[in-house]
């Protein structure tokens, strides 16, 4: 028997919704997911939570492929949603999928 899962891909927005060095938010009661698109217009999604004290990341400067939490300047990998040191910690990553100008997330 295959025992596979299937992963479920959610559409979430247009990458042009999402400004560029910038983020929007994707509103969950299970906790909210902040979508950042870079200046190369490649978009990460991570629970908008800041790992340290919880601070709203979507809030955060983004560079490179890394955003500054704005409460206490913590460096977020947004490739895997991990602090950069000396810091340590980790935001939830979601997979994106972006196809034809489409984001998508796999929300499991
Ligand atoms: S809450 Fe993000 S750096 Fe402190």
């Amino acid at each position: 028997m295959d025992t596979k899962i299937t992963p479920i891909w959610t559409r979430v927005c247009e990458v042009a919704d999402i400004p560029r060095l910038g983020s929007r938010v994707l509103e969950r009661a299970s906790g909210n997911i902040a979508l950042f698109r870079t200046a190369l217009d490649d978009v990460f999604a991570l629970l908008d939570r800041c790992p340290h004290k919880g601070g709203a990341l979507s809030q955060g400067i983004v560079h490179g492929e890394s955003v500054t939490c704005p409460l206490h300047a913590w460096n977020i990998d947004l490739t895997s949603g991990e602090a950069r040191a000396p810091d340590v910690g980790c935001a939830h990553r979601f997979a994106v999928r972006v196809e034809d100008g489409a984001v998508f997330l796999c929300l499991d």
